[in-house]
């Protein structure tokens, strides 16, 4: 039978060059591969408490740059979270099975307890549990993720064998992590630092327009230039070369490697072909992602197609869940 591959997706944050060359482009050769669930995690964003005008247009913007990266409604399983309430039944019955030392423990909650020590809510510690179940509910078998999500995974796999020891079945399978980004072009950030993140603030987002992206590349960090021919750029140089090779053509980044190891390069010539060539890179990704967000009826239409299908399979599994646990009809 084909794998089923699951992952969520933050519905905060704007894609960015390196989400494109990571997890997008895997996700997008993927559908093509398994059986693909994507959605977005709207209910897990009420853990940060989202102001109530923002969570629509957050869940609206990121369903429309995946749609305008590739992601194809017709050919994998796209919806939002929120429309499938069998999610929330199991996460009622999963969250009977999840110990509060072990949730307590979990990095991230940590992590998000010193992020906002006022708003310690039930939901940020039962995360794991939420996340468990979006994974258990499809019964996927791999579950594509960055790194920080990997002890989620861990606790997925963990409730799904507890629930299986529990009540004597195999009815779970253990949903694998993998990470995307061993054999996949890192793009690097626009500070220095190696990678673009938009925490880190170094991102050029492929919404952004000509103007802003622009700016972020003229204002790039670079160095004092080199003094001797031939020599190793240092990492912030060498990330700008990076960001050419995913942008601009081959004869570009030779051209600009050479000048530098003559040392006759101007770092602001380079920058101003880099940031056309970034440019002209995104142009028709934020044309499709303005059309698609100007378009409620496709949007519409992908959603309820998306919620109908999530639908099928996870009304299947919560009914044989409820089964196992006990629950009979009268
Ligand atoms: N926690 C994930 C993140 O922050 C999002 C997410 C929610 C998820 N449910 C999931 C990822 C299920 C994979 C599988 O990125």
């Amino acid at each position: 039978m084909q794998q089923i591959v699951l992952s969520g997706i933050r519905s905060t944050g704007n894609l960015h060059l390196g989400n494109y060359f990571g997890a997008i482009k895997s996700f997008v050769r993927m559908q093509h591969e398994y059986n693909c669930y994507f959605f977005v995690a709207d209910w897990h964003s009420l853990t940060t408490h989202p102001h109530p005008g923002d969570l629509h247009a957050n869940v609206k913007s990121v369903l429309s740059e995946y749609l305008a990266c590739g992601i194809d409604p017709e050919v994998c399983t796209l919806y939002v979270q929120s429309d499938i309430p069998e999610i929330a039944e199991m996460y009622l019955l999963m969250n009977m099975n999840a110990y509060i030392g072990e949730l307590e423990r979990t990095t991230t909650f940590k992590e998000k307890i010193r992020k906002q020590p006022d708003n310690v809510n039930a939901g940020l510690l039962t995360y794991p549990v939420l996340m468990a179940t979006d994974i258990l509910i499809h019964k996927a078998n791999k579950v594509p993720v960055g790194k920080d999500q990997e002890q989620n995974i861990e606790m997925a796999r963990r409730f799904g064998k507890r629930f299986n020891q529990i009540y004597g079945t195999d009815y779970f399978p253990e949903p694998e992590g993998f990470t995307y980004a061993k054999n996949l072009v890192k793009i690097p950030g626009l500070d220095g630092s190696g990678k673009m993140g938009k925490s880190e603030g170094n991102a050029i987002n492929l919404a952004d327009d000509a103007k802003t992206i622009h700016q972020k590349v003229m204002k790039a960090v670079t160095d004092a230039g080199p003094t001797e021919m031939n020599q190793t750029p240092p990492e912030v140089i060498e990330n700008l070369f990076k960001l050419m090779e995913v942008a601009s053509t081959p004869e570009t980044v030779a051209f600009y490697r050479e000048q530098y190891a003559k040392c006759q390069i101007r770092y602001g010539d380079l920058k101003k072909q880099l940031s056309a060539d970034i440019i002209q890179f995104t142009a028709p990704i934020r044309e499709r992602i303005l059309e698609i967000q100007s378009d409620d009826a496709y949007l519409a239409k992908v959603v309820s197609m998306g919620a109908e299908k999530a639908r099928i399979s996870a009304s299947a599994t919560l009914i044989d869940v409820r089964e196992i646990i006990g629950f009979r009809k009268f």
